[in-house]
């Protein structure tokens, strides 16, 4: 669909689509796409959708309307729990790259092949810096890529393989992201982070257009979310607004529940302390990778999620996710990465708190596949303390790897 124009979602600034935008020039706020779904509504119905692309493609008229690039993301199984009768896990392990950023990247680089630009850069807890590189790839387009030294091989490995230029750092993901900032100007870069730019988010909401779906348009009463930069989060109840705005569903919405690493759980603090906004974790440590993130940029957003929802915050711990990981494994044959079993650990958690009924219907994120962490797995198991576990302070770059 067209774009309307991209809005503030802190002061509500429009900015045009015509170039590319990365956050509000006023306050930093994190820019949303807008399109004229009014002019869409009972054109557009359920029904038209049956039959499409089993990709996120499937849902194009509700994305910026240029030619995609894809390497078949999205439409991931909805696959019913065989313990817990309610309750779906949503296997994003499937998407190309093992995990759910397959999305948000396939929309940001979709965008940035439709502006011309040749060199994107993004700081990565591991799996957006393999997402990235892929789709660059598949375009020919330059990826620069800065990630933890201690992100799981898998990360390095792909990234270098997909042809990106990792710098591996001596630090932590907010290290990352301040050296992007430092050095975009200078090299030329497209800054892609997380929130940073406003297509990520829209591959995310894909998610959420899913879940409506594949359950036959009736939300369920929770969806816990892993969450690092908070973008699916985001992306899934901007997806829910639009199907309202469509007539797809009514106003009924989901508590969306956010679980961390009790190792770096800015988002429960500050949801506990009632806040608005959180703070920086400081010795971020957990060897679910794509949960240190010691301070979302849209940390404003996803609390407000958390409010509206009536959801709620939990903190998983790294014994509790390698538990979770083998229970899943062994009772459901999902070999989930340690951010998705998180997932598992929160809704034991809410179930004995009586926060979910064994008749609420509950979908449960599994954001990434196993096989990208088999070696922080087994050095967890081993009870090693990997080096991911350490918290150190920016020390310099280390790569090019
Ligand atoms: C497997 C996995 N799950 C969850 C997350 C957190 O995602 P988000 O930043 O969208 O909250 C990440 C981020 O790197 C990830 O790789
Ligand atoms: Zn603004």
């Amino acid at each position: 669909m067209r774009i309307s124009y991209l809005e503030c979602t802190r002061c509500g600034e429009q900015l045009s689509a015509d170039r590319p935008q990365n956050v509000c020039p006023k306050d930093g706020g994190v820019l949303f796409v807008r399109y004229d779904f009014a002019s869409l509504k009972g054109k557009l119905r359920r029904e038209d959708l049956s039959g499409r692309i089993a990709s996120m493609w499937r849902y194009a008229d509700v994305l910026p309307g240029v030619m995609p690039v894809t390497l078949g993301e999205g439409f991931t199984p909805m696959l019913p729990s065989r313990e817990h009768s309610n309750v779906f896990i949503k296997d994003e392990g499937l998407n190309p790259t093992g995990s759910f950023k397959a999305r948000g990247m396939s929309a940001a680089v979709t965008m940035a092949r439709h502006y011309g630009l040749k060199k994107l850069a993004v700081p990565s807890a591991g799996n957006a810096g393999g997402a990235l590189a892929a789709y660059a790839a598949a375009v020919g387009i330059e990826a620069y890529i800065f990630m933890p030294k201690d992100v799981p091989v898998a990360n390095r490995m792909e990234s270098d393989y997909y042809g990106a230029h990792v710098t591996l750092v001596d630090g932590l993901i907010s290290d990352c992201a301040r050296m992007v900032g430092e050095r975009k100007e200078q090299e030329g870069w497209f800054d892609v982070s997380t929130l940073k730019e406003p297509y990520r988010v829209e591959g995310k909401k894909t998610m959420g257009y899913e879940v409506a779906e594949q359950l036959g348009w009736k939300l369920p009463e929770g969806i816990v979310y892993p969450t690092g930069g908070g973008v699916g989060m985001i992306g899934m109840w901007k997806a829910f607004d639009e199907m309202e705005e469509l007539g797809w569903i009514g106003r009924e919405r989901p508590k969306m529940i956010s679980v961390q690493a009790a190792g770096c759980a800015p988002i429960v603090k500050a949801w506990e302390e009632g806040k608005s906004a959180s703070e920086m974790w400081t010795g971020a440590a957990t060897f679910a990778a794509g949960l240190r993130v010691p301070k979302a940029y849209g940390d404003y957003l996803i609390l407000d999620i958390l409010k509206k929802s009536r959801g709620a915050a939990v903190a998983a711990t790294d014994e509790e996710i390698l538990a979770a990981t083998r229970h899943w494994a062994s009772t459901e044959g999902v070999f989930a990465a340690p951010e998705g079993a998180a997932s598992l650990v929160a809704y034991q958690k809410l179930r004995a708190q009586g926060f979910f009924r064994s008749e609420d219907k509950v979908v449960l994120f599994n954001t990434g596949t196993a096989y990208k962490y088999l070696d922080m797995i087994e050095a967890q198991q081993k009870n090693l303390q990997p080096p991911s576990l350490a918290t150190r302070t920016i020390g310099g770059i280390i790569g090019p790897y």
